[in-house]
């Protein structure tokens, strides 16, 4: 069955919930991106969203290599990405790689929190983006040492997820039946009384 980009969209999105943001629902990880510019307006107001991130101390060490399709920066990420990976991010017009500064910019300790506001601040990008109608796919599938390597990133930051960035397209664009499969088919999670809990183990009652 052909679907069009919006209507695999519209398969994706969570059942409402009212109070709850749409954006919360809306925001899922497409694999097909449309061969389309995202403009550098769009990118900073992503990043305007991922700049107001809480952080332990105010510490603010997530760091974003940006690469855009057709840079040097852009070409050593998609390099560095598993093949399953590269199949449907060739695409992608934007790769970017999120890192996080491992000790405190004062005093050299280490910063045991900076992986957990790593992803806070790739939530809200993944979420600004939503808002403003573009799709994020975030990948662990990479060879992080190899990406460390070809963009010089310093051994005192932690690698976190590289993450494609663009505008969703049609499934069919995939040209791969697994995939076309995996674009369309509805999200799935866990009920909140497997974890949310009132005592260890026992949901509240919400
Ligand atoms: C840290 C992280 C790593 C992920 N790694 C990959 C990956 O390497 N390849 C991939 O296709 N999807 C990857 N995903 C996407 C997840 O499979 C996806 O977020 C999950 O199935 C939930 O689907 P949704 O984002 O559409 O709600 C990753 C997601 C996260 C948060």
């Amino acid at each position: 069955m052909t679907l069009s980009a919006r209507e695999a969209h519209a398969r994706k999105v969570a059942p409402k919930v009212d109070g709850v943001l749409p954006v919360f629902h809306e925001r899922w990880s497409p694999r097909s991106f449309a061969e389309k510019e995202v403009s550098r307006e769009t990118l900073k107001k992503i990043f305007e969203a991922v700049r107001w991130t809480a952080s332990a101390h105010n510490e603010q060490p997530w760091r974003f290599l940006v690469g855009l399709r057709g840079t040097e920066t852009w070409e050593k990420i998609y390099a560095s990405l598993m093949e399953s990976n590269q199949k449907w991010a060739a695409k992608a017009p934007v790769l970017i790689l999120a890192v996080a500064a491992n000790k405190f910019e004062h005093g050299d300790r280490p910063n045991r929190f900076a992986f957990y506001d790593l992803g806070s601040a790739v939530a809200h990008l993944t979420l600004q983006a939503s808002a403003l109608g573009l799709g994020t796919h975030q990948m662990a599938g990479y060879d992080t040492e190899k990406a460390r390597g070809l963009l010089a990133i310093p051994e005192d930051y932690v690698m976190g997820a590289a993450i494609a960035l663009g505008y969703q397209d049609e499934p069919e664009k995939l040209d791969d039946p697994a995939m076309i499969e995996r674009e369309t088919m509805t999200r799935e999670r866990k009920h909140l009384a497997e974890f949310v809990f009132g005592s260890w183990g026992e949901g509240m009652g919400i």
